[in-house]
């Protein structure tokens, strides 16, 4: 229940917020006060796991030590300088060169995930060759609401799609599958069929695609997706570029979401955990990509936030705990938990129709009943309220909920919140 002090807050904010607001924060009614490591505070004194890591950005938790010093001694010092050097820049610049592919070596800094989208997208039309003017992504993608990200995103997200001229292919969203079969008898043919619409069409110049779906409810594909469908764009000339605002930064328990499927991407976009909830983004890329003249124009990577020195600082001391700390093992490990729990509860509750995820990064799809796979949002929504009256915080989207703890996580926490999400079950479809 929203306590006195946040219903009071809410009212007020409500005269003269817009609405349009996101599920979580309509359902939640929640005023955040406070976070530390994993836990939220709200206006009336209660405590929340945070099972969403902030919209899973806060990969160390909220408040990290050395993330709050940093920024802290980066405010004192110097706010923005444009895209113009900076003492600390060449430091990140090296950490990602550590922590990335060695292959992307080259990279440009923005502030948010539809920017770097958008940068991506200028890279592969400027480095098109003739003739290739179409852009291919996946159905159930997602990658932000500026126009040329939602020229790649064909489902509802609150405004109507531009489709401009882009060309989609099937996702390997195995329970509901568009073509209606099953794996593996299917032989991934939703691959087949990405590669000939997209990865062998002499008029595509690039598939953007998320390694994993996360926004469509975590959606991993089966073995032998992106083998066909890799292999081919390369021999076809597609460039494959990797939208990992969501995955990159370890959360999947890779580096990169795309590295655990054997895709090697010619350009790669991080943004939500790279810099623990500061607005954030690289483009990492192919020197030969994003060095060409016709790509590099006098420009090209700046804006008015792009390789500012507080995102830079955030990112820095972000990164350099990951490294340190070894933290994307511990993704592993914790992930391992976190699937053996979330399976048991998948067997045991008939309206939890599928449980899907990797690392740190799961989904729970919600059905009205196990056969037919009809979406249920409205218990998705009370799992979700229920789940925050218990003192667990949740990602809510349509039939789905996420769980995106942070990697610095103990066990006894994390099962703690896998305890809180099994009373919320009960308490909603038992
Ligand atoms: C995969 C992916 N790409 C792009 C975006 C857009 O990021 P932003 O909301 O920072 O514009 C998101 C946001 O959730 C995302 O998940």
């Amino acid at each position: 229940m929203t306590g006195l002090r946040q219903t009071q807050h809410l009212a007020r904010e409500a005269r003269h917020l817009a609405p349009g607001a996101s599920e979580e924060a309509v359902h939640g009614r929640r005023v955040f006060a406070e976070g530390h490591g994993p836990v939220l505070t709200d206006l009336d004194g209660n405590q929340y796991l945070d099972f969403a890591a902030g919209t899973l950005t806060q990969s160390l938790g909220h408040g990290h030590p050395e993330v709050v010093e940093a920024l802290t001694a980066q405010a004192r010092r110097l706010w923005n300088v444009h895209d113009s050097a900076t003492p600390d820049r060449a430091g990140l610049l090296d950490l990602l060169a550590r922590l990335l592919p060695e292959r992307l070596d080259t990279y440009a800094f923005f502030s948010t995930g539809a920017e770097v989208v958008e940068a991506a997208l200028r890279v592969v039309q400027a480095t098109a060759p003739p003739g290739r003017n179409r852009i291919g992504a996946l159905r159930h993608g997602f990658h932000g609401k500026t126009m040329g990200a939602r020229m790649l995103v064909h489902w509802d997200i609150g405004h109507q799609a531009f489709s401009g001229n882009s060309v989609l292919g099937y996702s390997p969203y195995c329970y509901r599958c568009p073509l209606g079969l099953e794996y593996p008898s299917c032989d991934v043919r939703c691959a087949t069929l990405v590669r000939r619409h997209i990865a062998e069409k002499p008029n595509v110049s690039a598939l953007v695609f998320e390694p994993v779906l996360g926004a469509a409810g975590v959606v991993v594909p089966p073995p032998g997706y992106w083998e066909r469908i890799a292999d081919a764009c390369r021999e076809g000339g597609v460039l494959l570029v990797a939208d990992e605002v969501l995955t990159g930064g370890g959360r999947t328990g890779a580096f990169l979401a795309s590295d655990l499927f054997g895709v090697e991407p010619d350009l790669a976009m991080l943004s939500k955990g790279t810099a623990s909830g500061f607005p954030f983004a690289v483009l990492a890329g192919r020197a030969e990509l994003l060095r060409r003249p016709e790509a590099a124009i006098s420009g090209a990577y700046a804006s008015t936030y792009a390789s500012n020195p507080l995102g830079i600082a955030a990112a820095r001391a972000t990164l350099e705990v990951v490294e340190r700390d070894r933290l994307i093992d511990r993704v592993r490990v914790l992930g391992e938990i976190m699937e053996d729990r979330l399976r048991v509860l998948e067997s045991r509750f008939d309206r939890l129709g599928q449980v899907r995820g990797l690392g740190l990064l799961w989904g729970l799809e919600f059905v009205t009943d196990p056969a037919a796979r009809t979406p249920a949002p409205e218990t998705a929504r009370a799992v979700y309220t229920t789940a925050l009256d218990l003192g667990l915080r949740t990602s809510l989207g349509g039939h789905i909920l996420r769980l995106a703890p942070p990697f610095t996580l103990d066990e006894a926490l994390l099962e703690e919140g896998l305890r809180l999400l099994e009373k919320a079950l009960e308490r909603v479809i038992a």
